[in-house]
């Protein structure tokens, strides 16, 4: 009786007979999506748009990630989706207008497939735009849908990191940083966003990417996880010379926004 109460119990919790049969469904779910994914259109036609959007790119490609999780984490209802994936994107982008109003060149680091990306061009209208992201696809639709460059390695007046070192390992941030911080003209701005400081550094494998392996473009998951750090951690990654502050704005609802930019000389 023990033995057959234990084996119930085992089921309903997924560890017993059920673990196999639960590896093998979602196996044929992964795989079903990843045959759905082959024949979706370059760009999703979405059924419901937020309002306030004239004169933005509505294309959202079926890889954003940034799209498609809280599509699938909200079991299909675009309309959250969507209002999530504009609201966060056109903030961000208010955000940075506020930072630098007139910039004569800016950068989306990590730009993915475009969350804030499409709100530049009316943000910036005057300023020569540039896009990069390990993601050559992610690149080259910005390109096309918007008119963003592939970044050249060239310095800027301002540069956006929006979930990017949500996502590098602690060491890999500490290199990037040091890039982007040399890649600041005089008197040039970085603004990253991160998820709110914790009491002890974590790393875990868990990601948007990972939750949809359906998706094309999947970058290594070793080296693509998702990061929380203390406020200890951050500091020491942060290149001598440069100060980081944080602004009010919030990057959607889960990350605060910082500011890094140059030391002031004392006279
Ligand atoms: C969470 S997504 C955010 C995309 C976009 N910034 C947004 O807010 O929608 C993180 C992006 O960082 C990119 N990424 C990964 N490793 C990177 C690296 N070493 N340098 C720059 N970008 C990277 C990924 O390809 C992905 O597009």
């Amino acid at each position: 009786m023990l033995k057959r109460l234990q084996r119930w119990i085992q089921n309903k919790s997924g560890i017993g007979e059920n673990r196999d049969a639960l590896e093998v469904l979602r196996r044929r779910v992964d795989a079903l999506a990843a045959v759905q994914q082959q024949h979706l259109p370059e760009g999703l036609a979405l059924p419901w748009i937020p309002h306030g959007l004239d004169g933005v790119s509505l294309a959202v490609h079926r890889a954003d990630a940034m799209f498609r999780y809280p599509l699938s984490v909200s079991g299909g209802d675009w309309k959250r989706a969507a209002q999530e994936y504009f609201d966060t994107g056109r903030g961000l982008a208010e955000t940075l207008q506020r930072v630098h109003p007139a910039p004569q060149d800016l950068l989306d680091f990590g730009c993915g497939y475009g969350r804030v990306g499409r709100f530049l061009p009316s943000a910036f209208p005057e300023s020569q735009r540039w896009a990069y992201d390990p993601k050559a696809g992610a690149v080259a639709f910005q390109q096309a849908r918007w008119g963003a460059q592939p970044w050249n390695g060239q310095p800027v007046d301002l540069i956006v990191a929006g979930s990017v070192f949500t996502h590098l390992r602690p060491e890999r941030t500490a290199s990037e940083l040091h890039l982007l911080t040399q890649a600041l003209k005089p008197g040039g701005i970085l603004v990253v966003t991160l998820h709110d400081f914790a009491d002890q550094t974590s790393i875990h494998a868990l990601t948007e990417e990972a939750a949809l392996p359906e998706l094309e473009d999947q970058l290594s998951e070793s080296d693509y996880v998702s990061v929380r750090f203390s406020e200890a951690d951050w500091a020491q990654r942060i290149p001598l010379g440069f100060n980081c502050t944080r602004r009010p704005e919030r990057f959607g609802e889960t990350q605060q926004i910082l500011v890094v930019t140059r030391e002031a000389f004392e006279a």
